[in-house]
């Protein structure tokens, strides 16, 4: 039996239409750009790297996004950056739908090469990648309105501040690992660009708590703790 006037969800709790519509559509264009390149080159083995290297960089726009929304937020209240904030949980989201995409392409590139494994996938992927993986999902799942819903907020707030660093982390190891070891012809718009952003954000994050004051008291967050 269904309740005939249920309480309203708080806005956090609540996936309104132009959110699914954006996580759907976000979504997409990471499919769409892995599935262009993937067709352009037959789906072979250079094909699949591209693809991969491609998604990494959906998804890192999205994440930049989502990691950036609330800093923004508070050092330049503006339309844009509300707008940013209320959907930070769709990039959130998509980043994590992207990220599945990226995972996909590696094991693609597993079965292009069976049974050796591809050259490309390197130890330092497991080490620092799949744990980023693990984290990545974790926070995709409980970003769902009807699992957040089951968290203690206190345990929804520890997993995603920590969460965001890690995979902050991974992706300047990634870049900074990747542009030492790889011939590019870009170096500067392909990895240090990006290395530039993350370090930008980060810094965005840190200005955005210096100016958040004081904790609230006995809660063990910060006034501007987004929600
Ligand atoms: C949160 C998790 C992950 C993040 C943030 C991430 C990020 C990235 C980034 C930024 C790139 C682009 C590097 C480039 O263009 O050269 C990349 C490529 C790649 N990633 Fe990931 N990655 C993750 C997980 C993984 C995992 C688990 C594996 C495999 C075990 C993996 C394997 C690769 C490979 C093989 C490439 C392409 C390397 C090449 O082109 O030579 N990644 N990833």
């Amino acid at each position: 039996m269904t309740d005939a006037n249920p309480a309203p969800l708080p806005p956090a709790m609540h996936a309104d239409r132009g959110e699914i519509a954006l996580i759907v559509g976000a979504t997409l264009l990471g499919l769409a750009v892995a599935a262009g390149m993937l067709a352009a080159g037959e789906a072979d083995r250079e094909a699949t790297r591209l693809a991969l290297r491609a998604t990494a960089r959906v998804s890192f726009v999205y994440f930049a996004l989502a990691f950036t929304a609330a800093p923004l937020a508070r050092l330049r209240p503006a339309s844009w950056s509300r707008w940013l904030l209320r959907r930070r949980r769709a990039f959130g989201v998509a980043f994590g739908a992207t990220m599945t995409v990226h995972v996909g392409c590696i094991l693609r590139l597993y079965a292009l090469y069976a049974p050796e494994r591809p050259p490309m996938v390197t130890a330092t992927d497991f080490l620092i990648g799949v744990p980023g993986l693990v984290l990545v999902a974790c926070m995709t799942v409980t970003s769902l309105v009807a699992v957040r819903r089951r968290l203690a907020d206190v345990h929804w707030r520890r997993l995603h501040r920590v969460g965001v660093w890690v995979v902050w982390a991974v992706f300047l190891l990634c870049l900074v690992d990747s542009v030492g070891r790889k011939e590019t012809a870009h170096p500067f718009l392909g990895y240090w660009a990006l290395v530039a952003v993350l370090v930008v954000a980060a810094a965005l994050r840190w200005a955005a708590w210096r100016a958040s004051g004081p904790s609230l008291p006995g809660s063990g967050r910060a006034v501007d703790d987004p929600p």
